[in-house]
């Protein structure tokens, strides 16, 4: 833990699996800041449409990284990107962005470069941080750590409830198999399956879990 008391709740699992409603939900009730940290990965794919880079050409995403700024920050207790001081707004869930997020996830020097930004969070305040690394890799010792998961068949129609056409199975495929920071059930997370539970269900079996997992809530 850091030598201030602020922690982090890791909230990990795969594409539309409902976590970041939970993650949102757990934020409000327990007063923590959300950081949201797929809308990071989205911002640089959504940057390489920008700039018309393939998203799979390492090189040129890494020139692009040298030459763009990544501002995160915090509005209202929930965690903002801008890049070059823009605000991708809606467009970082648009299909072009789902398509190459993947492909700029896997990209060591991106991680390494959004995983500072992420643990720099901490500074801020307490967190609830969503993802597919968190437990692992972001914040591997904090105690509190939930992988929320559901079937594919109930997440496809999640995504396709909110009106998008996602590849979410796709984005698995590739998030599971990629050599850095693949997603995994971290050590020491416990996992809800949410395919047969409602909102307010997922929320009150994370809020036990926490509670189990040592957090005085
Ligand atoms: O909300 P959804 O499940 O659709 O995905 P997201 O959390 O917005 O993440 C979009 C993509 O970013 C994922 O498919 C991963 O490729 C990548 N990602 C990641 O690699 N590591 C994270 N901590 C968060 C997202």
């Amino acid at each position: 833990m850091p030598e201030n008391s602020n922690y982090a709740v890791a909230i990990d699992g795969p594409a539309a699996s409902g976590k970041s409603t939970v993650a949102r939900r757990l934020a409000e009730r327990l007063g923590l800041i959300m950081i949201n940290t797929g809308a990071m990965y989205r911002a640089i794919a959504w940057a390489t449409i920008q700039r018309d880079i393939d998203a799979s050409d390492t090189a040129a995403v890494l020139a692009m990284l040298d030459d763009i700024e990544v501002t995160c920050g915090v509005n209202d207790g929930t965690s903002t990107i801008l890049i070059d001081g823009s605000d991708p707004g809606e467009a970082l869930r648009a299909d072009d962005v789902n398509s190459r997020v993947s492909a700029v996830a896997a990209i060591p020097e991106v991680r390494h470069l959004l995983v500072e930004k992420q643990r720099e969070y901490l500074d801020l305040g307490s967190l609830v941080m969503e993802g597919r690394d968190i437990g692992s890799v972001v914040f591997p010792d904090t105690p509190y750590k939930i992988y929320i998961d559901a079937s594919e068949e109930v997440r496809l129609a999640r995504r396709s409830a909110e009106g998008l056409t996602d590849v979410v199975s796709k984005r698995d495929e590739e998030d599971s198999k990629r050599k850095t920071s693949p997603l995994v059930v971290a050590e020491g997370a416990t996992v809800i399956d949410s395919s047969e539970m409602n909102i307010d269900e997922v929320v009150d079996a994370a809020m036990e879990t926490l509670r189990e997992q040592g957090l005085n809530i």
